[in-house]
Parts: C-alpha cells; structure tokens; sequence
C-alpha cells in the first residue's frame, strides 16, 4: 500500500540522517520542507522532498494536503495511563486548599489509586485504560510509555503490566512499558519499607522479567516516597533483569535523585519541577533525558521545569503528558507543547523538537520514531488548514488535527 501526500504546505521534522536527540541550541533548529510531498509505503516513511522533485510514482492513495502541515506524531514518554476510577474528589480538595502532599498523608493520593486497582478486574482496567489510549491517538501520539505503580502487590503490578501488553497487541500505536512498582509504600509495609524494597527486588522485578511485561524500571525518588539510596538498589536489581531505569526525580524536592540516575545510566530523569544548579551541571554530557513534564506543573499548581536555564546550558529537553488521575487527568501532547511555550519559554521549534525526537529517545524509540525520515515508522500528524506551525501553542486549546496516521494508516 503506496499513499502519497501531495502540497504540503510545510513538512516539519524533516531529518535526511537520523538523529536520535537534539541539545541546547540544537533544539531550536526545526528542520522543514515548504510545499512537500511525502510518500509512505506500507507502515514506513517511503520518501519525502519538494513538490518540485516529485517523482513519478503509482500510489494507492493520494491526499492533498493543501494549506496544511505534517509532522511526526508526538512520542510521549512519561504516562501512567492504565488505572482504575478517577481522583476528582481529590481535585476538589485541593480546590479547597488542601496540598498533594497532605492528601496522599492521609491515605488519598496514589494509595487511592491502588486501593481501586486492586479492587477492579483486569478486564475493567483494559475497558477503562483503551478509551485513554484511543484518545490520545486522536490527539495526535504515535507511541507512549505507560508505567505500573498502582499495583504495589506483585499481582497488582503484573495485573496492570498486562493491561499494558494487552493494549500493544490491540492497538497499532509504539507502546513501552515501565515497572514503577516503587511509586509509594503500601499501607501494609509502613512500618517495614525494607520489606517492601526487598519484594521489590527479589519477588517483583525477577517475576516481571522474567515474563517480558516490561522494558524499564522506574521509581518516585522524592522525600516521604523513596530515598536515593533505595533508588538506587533498585535501578541495580532492574538493571541486573534487564531493565534500563527512567526515573521520577526533583517533583517538590532537589534530593540526589538526578545524579543517582545518571550514575546507572538512566535513559531519562523526569519532572524536574525544583532543579538546583547542581542538577544541571550533572546531566552535562551524559546519556540522560531530562523530560519535563509542564501539564502536571499547570494542574497541581507547581513550579515549571526551568527549560531556558537547561537549554542555555546545553542540555536536551524532552516533553511529555505524565497522564495520571492524581496530578494530571490529561493527555494532551498539543496542550503540553503549548504550555511548554507559553510557561517555560520555549519556543515553537524547541517545544517540536522536545515532543518529538527527544520524546522518542526518552523511550529508546529513535531510531524508529520522532521524524521525518526515511526507512521510520509513518506515524504522522496532518493538520487543518493552518497559516503556520506556530498555531500549534498559539491556538493553545483548539484541536488543530485533521487526520493522524499510525503506522501508514488514518486513524477511524
Ligand atoms: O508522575 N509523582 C509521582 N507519580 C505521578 C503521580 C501519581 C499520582 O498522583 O497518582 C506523577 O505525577
Ligand atoms: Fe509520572
């Protein structure tokens, strides 16, 4: 099956060579093509060029993309999007002043979230997680990480790992999973958290490895949640399964957490919401993504991730949704890369960039996502008519999408 792409008003992403990340003042440099063609064969990106340079081609499908503009789908890195019920209740009380934190002190937050998933069968969590899944295609994602953690019993965990196999059998969008069985301490091992670090280690991660459910290993470094050091024996036990770590660091405090990930090689450090100096003079020149995560810091009223510091400072940013029912009930990528423009001051070509190609990489996928490419997956965004990119942050709460393509093909 050949579809062929006629008029394009501009081709975004355009990379003859692929790259697998962009840094500092590489982020802004957002390679295009005016008035382009693209061809697509089967599920890959077949060709791409100037409407000038249009070969003769048979193609199955021809579709004018006049006034219109495309572009990679978003590759977003940081999700939890299998879960059970919702946390609305939780939103109105911290409408009524209460904090995150006072919330989970009192049993709410993501204990919340696993009492529910624990109550709920696996078929109901798959019903509830797919309508997620299908929206955020429709806003435009073309691969998504989902992270367990709502579990945090071995059946729990395996229960959601699952869910998230199950979802990348059924559908055709890139999914990557992440154990986070190290989101919270269960009520059970309060008083007894090298318990729960011990069934991390020696019951959890080898039983999921063991039966492929997933391909890293996360943990929420945070105060109040897990130290560095117990991160850090479970990066180890993950690593000796198999499983690279993306970690939760720097959420409400500056801890360690960045430079323990960056000690085992982590392939991403996320949130980053409090950043010291220091944090950022460790990721210099390493394999590391920091990824921002701006539509959690817009909904829990947070401190943003300081992308120009870390940009002026050489640093690669990726961007990401963080969907979850406790700090951000969105999936929006078209809303994060506006708020990253409107809030943290990127600019159109850096947020493009951040959602994309950094995105990819942030989940191990760029060799096959994050642009336009030959020989990568045809996993696109067409959008309406539009004068410029530039619409895409500015016209922040319009869907400006016309059609998404997965893996060659239109989106139903
Ligand atoms: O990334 N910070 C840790 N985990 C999630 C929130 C989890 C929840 O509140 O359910 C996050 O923001
Ligand atoms: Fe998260």
């Amino acid at each position: 099956m050949t579809t062929l792409i006629t008029n394009i008003k501009e081709l975004l992403q355009v990379r003859e060579t692929s790259v697998s990340k962009v840094s500092g003042p590489e982020m802004a440099i957002l390679p295009t093509i005016k008035n382009a063609f693209l061809i697509l064969k089967d599920n890959l990106i077949h060709d791409f060029g100037s409407m000038e340079n249009l070969p003769e081609i048979k193609a199955d499908k021809v579709i004018d993309a006049t006034g219109k503009i495309v572009l990679p789908s978003w590759c977003d890195s940081h999700t939890h999007i299998v879960y059970a019920g919702n946390r609305e209740q939780e939103f109105v009380d911290r409408i009524n002043g209460f904090t995150y934190e006072e919330i989970a002190n009192r049993g709410g937050g993501i204990l919340n979230s696993a009492k529910k998933l624990n109550e709920t069968t696996e078929d109901e969590i798959y019903e509830q997680s797919k309508v997620r899944l299908e929206e955020v295609m429709h806003l435009g994602t073309g691969a998504v990480e989902i992270k367990s953690g709502y579990g945090l019993t071995i059946e729990g965990e395996m229960k959601m790992l699952r869910v998230i196999k199950k979802l990348d059998q059924n559908y055709p969008i890139t999914i990557k999973a992440t154990f986070l069985g190290a989101h919270a301490f269960p009520l059970h091992y309060k008083d007894n958290k090298s318990g729960y670090i011990d069934e991390i280690i020696n019951q959890m991660i080898p039983e999921i490895a063991q039966n492929n459910l997933a391909d890293y290993v996360d943990v929420f470094c945070e105060t109040g949640y897990f130290s560095v050091e117990e991160t850090e024996k479970i990066m180890q036990a993950g690593i000796e399964s198999g499983l690279s770590p993306k970690i939760h660091v720097n959420q409400f405090n500056s801890i360690g957490g960045i430079q323990a990930g960056i000690k085992y090689k982590a392939l991403s450090v996320d949130h980053l919401e409090i950043m010291k100096a220091e944090d950022i003079e460790a990721l210099k020149n390493t394999e590391t993504m920091p990824v921002a995560l701006p539509s959690c810091s817009y909904f829990l009223s947070i401190p943003y991730t300081p992308a120009r510091e870390m940009i002026k400072a050489g640093l690669p940013l990726a961007l990401a949704t963080d969907f979850n029912p406790g700090s951000t009930p969105s999936g929006n990528m078209n809303f994060v890369v506006a708020t990253a423009c409107i809030k943290m001051k990127m600019t159109p070509e850096e947020a493009i960039n951040a959602a994309t190609i950094n995105g990819a990489y942030a989940m191990g996928i760029s060799e096959t996502h994050g642009s336009i490419t030959k020989g990568k997956k045809a996993n696109l965004i067409l959008t309406k008519p539009i004068s410029s990119y530039y619409q895409i942050p500015y016209a922040f709460g319009s869907n400006l999408i016309e059609s998404v393509f997965i893996e060659g093909e239109i989106l139903k």
